[in-house]
């Protein structure tokens, strides 16, 4: 059965719905009902500075607390979705804070997340000014995606700015309609 965990990483505050995260769930809508659907707020979430030890210790101990929800999210799922705006040309620091994790998971004993992780899809739901700015960040995710052997599933943007904007993307909004369909 398909699972899809959908992490958000706007900075809005908590209670406002940005346009990502309206776009992502106007996607969502979609998906069959026997789709599992779980949503977690990057920003609402505290994570532990990542630190660098892979040339000294080696490994990471298995996470705990928000760091540990985060993990056995990403593990349980069948595709990952970033619903994530364009800040500054590129991923927001929440979400990069969390991928910055996943050099650590790569390296917790018993844990195999490389091989799971090539068993997921990876999708983008995103929004900025204009799509060329979204460019840099598209590229990052196929990247990410490439270098754990996961599927890269697409890229869904729309046009953004104050809340509610991406509402008037008609065109962002068929697309979203079609995003997941087939997946
Ligand atoms: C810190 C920050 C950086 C941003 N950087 C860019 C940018 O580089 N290019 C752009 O077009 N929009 C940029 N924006 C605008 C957001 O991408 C846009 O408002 C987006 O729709 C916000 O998504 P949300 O409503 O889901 O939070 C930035 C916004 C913030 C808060």
């Amino acid at each position: 059965m398909s699972h899809y965990l959908f992490l958000v990483a706007s900075a809005r505050e908590p209670g406002h719905v940005g346009n990502t995260e309206w776009l992502a769930r106007h996607a969502a809508a979609s998906l069959p009902a026997a789709a599992q659907q779980q949503w977690l707020h990057l920003t609402h979430m505290e994570v532990p500075a990542f630190v660098d030890q892979r040339h000294t210790v080696g490994t990471y101990p298995k996470p705990t607390g928000d760091l540990l929800t985060l993990l056995d999210a990403t593990m349980a799922c069948t595709d990952l979705v970033f619903v994530a705006p364009v800040y500054w040309y590129s991923f927001p620091s929440s979400l990069k804070h969390y991928l910055d994790h996943w050099s650590a998971w790569l390296r917790v004993q018993d844990l195999g997340f490389k091989d799971a992780m090539a068993a997921k899809r990876l999708h983008l739901v995103t929004t900025s000014g204009s799509r060329p700015v979204a460019q840099p960040m598209i590229d990052s995710t196929k990247l990410c995606a490439e270098f754990l052997g996961m599927p890269f599933a697409g890229a869904l943007w729309g046009k953004g700015g104050p809340p509610a904007a991406v509402e008037s993307d008609r065109e962002a909004i068929a697309q979203a309609a079609r995003f997941f369909v087939g997946s």
